[in-house]
């Protein structure tokens, strides 16, 4: 099969996707997948920003340094440069849906769709939380990162 190339999708990408990018790259280096891996937001405020200071240390707090990461928003050639785009909430995926360009060959679909009983789940935003959110959202990632690596393993 072509590698696969997974880009993950939030709203701001400095909160969900950059630490559900993280927790996937960990994720294809202890199960031996080779995979291209980013993540963008479908908004614009964030666009050149690193992570959110929050998602920056509990990413640390996994072992993982996040702090060159930057933010961008998706882009129409997305969608024909990655076979997967994987939106982190449903608004995030209907939001992408409208920005689809007619030719686009990327499958879509929601990080957690990938996590058995956990199909249709979205990945709660943190950002008007507290710092315990980000635990959650840890959480979340690294299951909907362990399901999706083990998916596109079995796929071959
Ligand atoms: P994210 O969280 O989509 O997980 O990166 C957010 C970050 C920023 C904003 C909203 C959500 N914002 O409105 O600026």
């Amino acid at each position: 099969m072509q590698q696969p190339a997974v880009l993950f999708v939030c709203l701001g990408n400095i909160c969900r996707s950059p630490l559900a990018e993280a927790a996937f790259r960990a994720e294809c280096q202890r199960v031996g997948l080779s995979a291209k891996v980013d993540s963008a937001g479908t908004g614009h405020w964030h666009i050149g920003a690193p992570p959110d200071r929050r998602a920056q240390t509990v990413a640390a707090r996994h072992g993982i340094d996040i702090s060159s990461y930057r933010g961008r928003q998706v882009e129409d050639a997305d969608f024909n440069q990655f076979t997967h785009i994987i939106a982190l909430d449903d608004f995030n995926l209907l939001d992408l849906r409208k920005l689809q360009p007619v030719d686009a060959t990327a499958e879509l679909s929601l990080l957690l769709d990938h996590v058995p009983d956990r199909a249709g789940e979205p990945v709660a935003d943190p950002y008007y939380g507290d710092s315990s959110g980000f635990d959650t959202t840890w959480r979340d990632v690294t299951e909907g990162a362990q399901g999706l690596a083990a998916a596109l393993l079995a796929r071959g």
